[in-house]
């Protein structure tokens, strides 16, 4: 089992699978396996905004037994007032866990290098794994297999598209991408997922058509065009990504039970309208829900290495 949760290639396709496996039985027990990890300690760093992540890392760590110490970044300030080595070996002292939310992944491959505790990715620049363990795990709810499954990718080839792209690799599920040109994913990530893909099944697909992504698929899925950090490209964003809206006119060359996924935070009217949204297709709350048993369920197989989930018992 994985040490550390760094990118899905953490994980791997195992590691996935068991995560998806306890976290349905995770979210049986409404979150509540109280004395799993009683007494663990999860530290939480936010270098950048959360809603969810935080929130739901709170309560899992909660459901688990375990205290969830939310730090101020500008306090600790890791890697600032002494190295990042030296930060990880502090940290290991006191925690069972630490999950950071940060600009670079290399930051948090450093700190995972010295930690003697599990690291846990919570959103770095390049890949967000804790997101799509909850993703898959919605897209499983639904359709109850991966085989054969096509899952739309419609917007910007940034951190989530690359941990879908990992996804998609081990679970061997098709990934259809369309990006405007230059918004494109890391083509190493893509290369090594089609890797995975001759394996497992499925396909990374690349292009610059929505309509043709989207024909068809089981799900269609978007983000927001300008990630955290990216602020001031938000106008030549704009104009980059105006044709790659998805609106009911789009959902409708998806199959007829396809579903809408979203990471969120949405900005209504510019990647997704109202009537996507808020329409029968959208699953994006029970997705938003999900977060809270894949990080359990993160928590408890990093912290224990337990495949079974005995303790969850
Ligand atoms: N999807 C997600 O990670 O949301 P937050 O940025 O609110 O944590
Ligand atoms: N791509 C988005 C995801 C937010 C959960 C960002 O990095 O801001």
């Amino acid at each position: 089992m994985a040490r550390h949760l760094l990118t899905l290639d953490s994980l791997g396709r195992d590691g996935i699978r068991h995560t998806l496996d306890l976290a349905v039985r995770i979210k049986s027990r409404r979150g509540m396996t109280r004395d799993a990890l009683a007494g663990g300690r999860v530290g939480l760093i936010f270098d950048k905004p959360s809603l969810r992540t935080r929130v739901s890392f709170e309560a899992a760590a909660w459901g688990l037994g375990m205290l969830p110490m939310t730090l101020r970044s500008d306090e600790i300030q890791i890697g600032g007032r002494e190295s990042i080595p030296d930060s990880a070996r502090i940290v290991s002292r006191y925690l069972s866990a630490l999950a950071i939310r940060t600009f670079e992944q290399a930051k948090v491959e450093e700190l995972a290098r010295y930690a003697t505790i599990p690291i846990i990715n919570a959103l770095t620049d390049d890949h967000h794994p804790c997101q799509a363990l909850a993703d898959v795990m919605t897209l499983e709810e639904e359709f109850k297999s991966f085989d054969g499954l096509r899952l739309a990718y419609v917007g910007d080839g940034n951190n989530v598209c690359h941990s879908l792209i990992q996804a998609a690799g081990y679970l061997g599920f098709t990934l259809a991408i369309s990006t405007p040109e230059g918004y494109e994913p890391d083509p190493a990530i893509v290369a090594t997922a089609q890797a995975n893909c001759r394996v497992n099944g499925g396909a990374i697909e690349l292009g610059h058509d929505r309509e043709a992504a989207v024909r068809g698929a089981d799900a269609v899925y978007t983000d927001i065009w300008a990630s955290m950090g990216q602020e001031k490209e938000r106008a030549e964003r704009a104009i980059a990504f105006a044709g790659y809206c998805v609106d009911g006119a789009l959902m409708k060359l998806a199959a007829p039970r396809a579903i809408f996924l979203h990471c969120l935070p949405a900005h209504r009217g510019d990647e997704v309208t109202d009537e996507v949204m808020d329409g029968p297709h959208s699953r994006v709350w029970d997705e938003a829900e999900n977060r809270w048993y894949t990080e359990q369920a993160v928590l408890y197989l990093l912290i224990t290495g337990d495949e079974t989930g005995e303790r969850l018992e």
